[in-house]
């Protein structure tokens, strides 16, 4: 059963989780993350994500966004370097994925039907675990027959509605909830990261591991994307994908309790949880 295999992430399993630079790593030994994602009015999605990549110790970070994004993103993320879709709106092409060590997927990609067609391609070309999240997940929720496309180990990160479309249940009780999570992360061999105020990183062995950071000036949009971003941004570096997803979620939360220190819960944006993401890896 579930409950022999609960674990709870404090600031000791993050910190022996945690790989320190040695002196003279150049950046080709941190990998290039990639992200997939945006579309008309939803740039700001794949933005945060994004910059909240930038702020994880990758070495190199892409991001394709639609021709809308393009400008946006090179001008508020420099460090990025960005690969504009043939369309203006949506996403409606694959890209080589050969280049990249990690791939995240969906923050405000939409549901366009020359999109679903895009991600879907992609997902089938990942020859190594990839990150899905938000209409990445719900896509996934509609067609089915991607599961068995989907590399062994990859991350998807739910929120409740996210994960019940995912199940196609609606649970009453949460920790039925949590057990079919768990259910589907040692089902389909993924890592299931059940995200809210006590975010759960379900693992293909059976093992549940709950956050100790975070606070409800997280309850607000764009979280989630920086939360794809950061853990995007560490799988694609020397973080195995069981690292990277609860290494992730325990900085994410942390970074939102350092910048609700500062700014208050209910002033806190997504913005000043990526700004404070540095000082999470300070305390290591
Ligand atoms: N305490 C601690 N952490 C919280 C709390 C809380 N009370 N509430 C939310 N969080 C955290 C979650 O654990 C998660 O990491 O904030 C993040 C919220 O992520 P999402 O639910 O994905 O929210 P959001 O960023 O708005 O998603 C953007 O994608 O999933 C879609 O429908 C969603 O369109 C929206 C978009
Ligand atoms: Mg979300």
């Amino acid at each position: 059963t579930v409950d022999s295999n609960f674990y709870f992430t404090t600031s000791q399993t993050a910190e022996k989780i945690y790989k320190p630079r040695k002196r003279f790593d150049h950046k080709g030994k941190f990998g290039h993350v990639l992200l997939v994602g945006g579309s008309k009015g939803m740039i700001g999605a794949v933005q945060l994500a994004t910059r909240s990549a930038l702020r994880s110790g990758a070495g190199k970070t892409s991001v394709i966004v639609p021709s809308c994004g393009y400008e946006i993103l090179q001008a508020t993320c420099p460090e990025a370097m960005c690969i504009a879709d043939p369309s203006r709106n949506h996403i409606v092409a694959s890209t080589l994925l050969k280049p990249y060590t990690a791939i995240g997927i969906g923050p405000g990609i939409g549901k366009h039907e020359q999109t679903k067609k895009a991600i879907r391609s992609i997902i089938e070309d990942a020859e190594k675990p990839i990150v899905l999240d938000a209409d990445a997940l719900n896509l996934l929720s509609e067609n089915s027959d991607w599961w068995e496309m989907i590399p062994e180990n990859s991350i998807l990160t739910p929120h409740v509605g996210e994960f019940e479309r995912l199940a196609d249940i609606h649970f009453i009780n949460s920790f039925d909830r949590l057990e079919a999570a768990s259910k589907m992360a040692q089902d389909r061999k993924v890592i299931i990261i059940l995200k809210g105020a006590n975010t759960a990183v379900c693992l293909p062995n059976g093992e549940i591991h709950f956050n100790s950071t975070g606070n409800p000036g997280l309850a607000k949009g764009g979280s989630g994307d920086a939360l794809l971003g950061l853990i995007t941004g560490l799988l694609g570096q020397k973080y195995n994908s069981m690292e990277a997803a609860i290494l992730g979620v325990y900085i994410h939360g942390k970074a939102g309790d350092y910048a609700a220190q500062n700014m208050s819960i209910e002033s806190v944006t997504t913005s000043d949880v990526i700004d404070h993401i540095g000082k999470v890896f300070l305390g290591f």
